[in-house]
Parts: structure tokens; C-alpha cells; sequence
């Protein structure tokens, strides 16, 4: 099993005001009770990275800043967009690629997905692939091929520098935000067949979180049936107890305790 990594995805919450009140809060849990074996990553919105990254360096608080997002480009006349370079400045170490909110709101294509992916890794910054397929495709049992798709169509060719940074998230859309979780057999038969492409890839160590109403109920079976190497959270983790119970769900299975 692969050291666990939990990651925050605040979305478009917390004003940089309330977000340093959140990392606040998580950097006094965090001294309180230790994660020992436990990558921990908040993902504010990009106004807030800033502040964030004050708090955390100020306050020693034992977690990584990421981003959300970041453009396929790394400078240049895009109106509205935030590169690699710049996050990295501000001490940025994970990077959220693809996630199923950009790809369909945001125009993310595959060939994007795969570009700015490498745009990431190119300046030594991890790299969090989302995949996941929507409920019609899992209703026609199309969700295996579905996501073997979009990990070829990221990760293929990909050099062996860049391949150590990569994490794959694999985050059914109809079970983000919605309170549905899938189930344990569910991820678990995902993220087997996850590993075996990695594997056709060279990517055989890679990460393999799940995402996708995970809460601090469910985190534990998730990890522990869903064999998965951590969580991407996003409703659970605006509220620091609820981050970090997941966070020591994922410390407990890791150390053998559940
Ligand atoms: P959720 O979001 O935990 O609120 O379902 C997960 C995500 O979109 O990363």
C-alpha cells in the first residue's frame, strides 16, 4: 500500500478571510493530533493560495497548499488564467488536472487534460489526474472503458521524469456532491482496473485516491474494502474536524489500526 494522500478541494468557498479561518482551525487540529503517515494537501481557490500559504509556513501546520487548477499555458494573452510558474511562486506542490467540473463546464478537453498534465509535471509540480465517468455511462457498463480512455488519453508517452508526480483520482461524477458515494465494491473493482493501466503505462507506483461525497463515516471502509491510496475531498473538507477525522480514517488503515 502506498502512503496515504488526502487532499482538500475548498472549490469556489471561503473567501481569503474564511479560508485563513479554516487553515487556522486545521493547524490546530494537526498539532493536537499528528498524522503520522498521512499526505495532507488543502486545494483553496487561487485569491486565496496567498494567505493560505502564509498561515501554513508562519504556523508550521505539517500540510501541503495545492491549487485547483492551472493553464495549459505558462505565460502569455489569456485573460483570466493562472499558470504553473506563478503557483509555484507561491510555493504551490499539488495541482488538481481535469477535474470533472472543468472538463464540463470549462471546456477541458481530453488533449487539454493531457497538455496542461505535462505543463504541471514539466516544472516539478504533482500532478492530481481526475477521472470518472458519468451515471448514464455506468448504467450501460461502459464506466471501465470509459476511464481507461481518459488515462490513455493523459498519460500516454508520458516521460520518466514527469511519471513519479502523478496521482490519479478516480471520481465518478455522479457521486460528487451528491451524497451518493459509491460502494466499496464499486471502487475497489475501479480502482483494480485503474492499477492495471497504470501498470500497461509505467505507472505502476502511482497513486490511486477516490473522490466523491467522501465524509468521515465512510472514509475508513472506502480505504480500507475500496483499496484506494487516499481521498480527493471536497463538501467534507470545509470543515476542519471533518477533514482531518478523514485524514486519521486514512492514518488508521495505513498503520493497520482499522
Ligand atoms: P465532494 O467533491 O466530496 O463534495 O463530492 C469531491 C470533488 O469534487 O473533488
Amino acid at each position: 500500500m502506498n502512503r496515504p494522500l488526502v487532499i482538500g478541494n475548498w472549490k469556489m468557498n471561503l473567501d481569503y478571510v474564511e479560508a485563513v479561518h479554516l487553515i487556522q482551525q486545521i493547524g490546530v487540529i494537526v498539532r493536537n493530533r499528528p498524522l503520522e503517515h498521512v499526505d495532507l494537501v488543502v486545494a483553496p481557490p487561487f485569491v486565496d493560495i496567498r494567505s493560505v500559504t502564509s498561515v501554513v509556513e508562519s504556523e508550521r501546520i505539517a500540510l501541503e497548499v495545492g491549487a485547483q487548477h492551472a493553464s495549459v499555458h505558462d505565460a502569455g494573452a489569456h485573460t483570466g488564467e493562472v499558470s504553473v510558474p506563478m503557483l509555484q511562486r507561491l510555493n504551490v506542490k499539488w495541482i488538481l488536472v481535469g477535474h470533472s467540473e472543468r472538463r464540463a463546464h470549462y471546456a477541458m478537453t481530453d488533449e487539454v487534460v493531457a497538455q496542461t498534465l505535462r505543463t504541471v509535471t514539466r516544472q516539478g509540480v504533482h500532478a492530481v489526474l481526475c477521472v470518472g465517468e458519468e451515471l448514464a455511462v455506468r448504467n450501460d457498463e461502459g464506466h471501465l472503458d470509459f476511464v481507461s480512455a481518459q488515462l490513455h488519453a493523459a498519460l500516454e508517452g508520458l516521460d520518466e521524469k514527469s511519471r513519479p508526480l502523478v496521482s490519479v483520482a478516480y471520481e465518478p461524477v455522479w457521486a460528487i456532491g451528491t451524497g451518493l458515494t459509491a460502494s466499496t465494491e464499486q471502487v475497489r473493482d475501479m480502482t483494480e482496473h485503474i492499477r492495471t493501466v497504470l501498470a500497461s503505462l509505467s505507472l505502476e507506483a502511482t497513486r490511486v485516491l477516490y473522490g466523491g461525497s467522501v465524509n468521515a463515516e465512510n472514509a475508513a471502509s472506502l480505504m480500507s474494502e475500496g483499496r484506494v491510496d487516499g481521498f480527493l475531498v471536497g463538501g467534507a473538507s470545509l470543515k476542519a474536524e471533518s477533514f482531518l477525522a478523514i485524514g486519521q480514517a486514512a492514518d488508521d488503515c495505513y498503520a493497520g489500526k482499522r
